[in-house]
């Protein structure tokens, strides 16, 4: 990732967690390698987010940690990211429960220091009050060869999502507002050719157990996410769709009976695309198309 895109990235996210008191100490790591992080002050509400590639999944350790768990410090890695107390991937996505979703290392009888997420972003979170606290953090990338729940590191791109016979929904997430362009689209059930804007004025995909949908929304749980439309037809031509939220996201909801398979292209609006209002309604929902 550029240096100019790890900022960018990182403004928008202390924009977002300046909203829960996360302003400083905030870090965003994209590369691997050792972190050593020594306390100058108290430090009270520390994150870092590590995001890697799509096709890859982040491995964190700690070492060398001094810190003082019974005076209120705390060390702790999640398997995703949580902005604004929302998570990526949503609590309905993710394979996991929750509570296995922390490591803590400050937690009694099961102490950890090792976390391996599912997909390709984690995030550590800390609180230190003696000024030389320290720890290190060891990030390593390693290969997953069917990414399911993806977070973009750039607001352009282009993805290709499978998901063989397995009953699960994956979401690509790209925070942004974009232009989505569906590429392909091969799904177990063909049905019929046209594209259904609104899930509203129409039953939607939903009966059909295998379809797209293509989500906006202001926050990271694509579960508190507006439909923007749904796909469940196979499709090779072009559907586009400029979504002016926050995050936008490709969905592929899965029965397990099929081969299920989607690519798209995204690219960022230009500021003259962006809706006019932004308010967070549903009658004033950020899609602008
Ligand atoms: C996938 O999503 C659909 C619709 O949101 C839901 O009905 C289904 O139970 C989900 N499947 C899994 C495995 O979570």
């Amino acid at each position: 990732m550029s240096l100019a895109l790890r900022a960018q990235l990182l403004l928008f996210l202390i924009s977002l967690s300046s909203r829960m008191g996360l302003s400083r100490c905030l870090d965003m790591l994209a590369t691997d390698g050792f972190f050593t992080f020594v306390a100058s002050r108290p430090q009270l509400a520390c994150a870092a987010f590590i995001i890697a590639e799509p096709s890859e999944v982040i491995s964190l350790e700690l070492s060398d940690v001094s810190i003082d768990c019974s005076a209120g410090d705390f060390i702790k890695m999640f398997d995703g990211w949580v902005l604004k107390g929302e998570k990526f991937p949503s609590s309905r996505d993710h394979q996991l429960p929750l509570h296995q979703r922390y490591t803590d290392y400050c937690s009694s009888p099961a102490p950890g220091s090792t976390s391996r997420s599912s997909q390709n972003v984690a995030m550590i979170f800390f609180r230190v009050h003696s000024p030389d606290s320290r720890f290190t953090l060891a990030v390593k990338k390693l290969h997953n060869p069917f990414p399911c729940n993806i977070m973009s590191q750039s607001p352009e791109g282009s993805f290709t999502m499978v998901i063989p016979h397995q009953r699960r929904n994956c979401s690509f997430s790209i925070i942004y507002p974009v232009e989505i362009r569906l590429t392909e689209l091969s799904l177990g059930q063909a049905k019929s050719n046209e594209l259904s804007p609104q899930r509203q004025v129409w039953s939607g995909c939903s009966g059909s157990g295998d379809y797209v949908e293509l989500l906006g929304g202001n926050g990271v749980d694509t579960s508190q996410m507006f439909p923007v439309a749904d796909l469940c037809f196979s499709l090779s031509g072009l559907a586009q769709m400029k979504i002016g939220c926050d995050n936008s996201v490709v969905r592929l909801v899965s029965s397990g009976n099929y081969i299920n398979r989607v690519s798209f292209q995204y690219r960022l609006l230009e500021h003259n695309e962006l809706p006019k209002t932004r308010e967070n309604s549903l009658d004033n929902f950020c899609s602008v198309e």
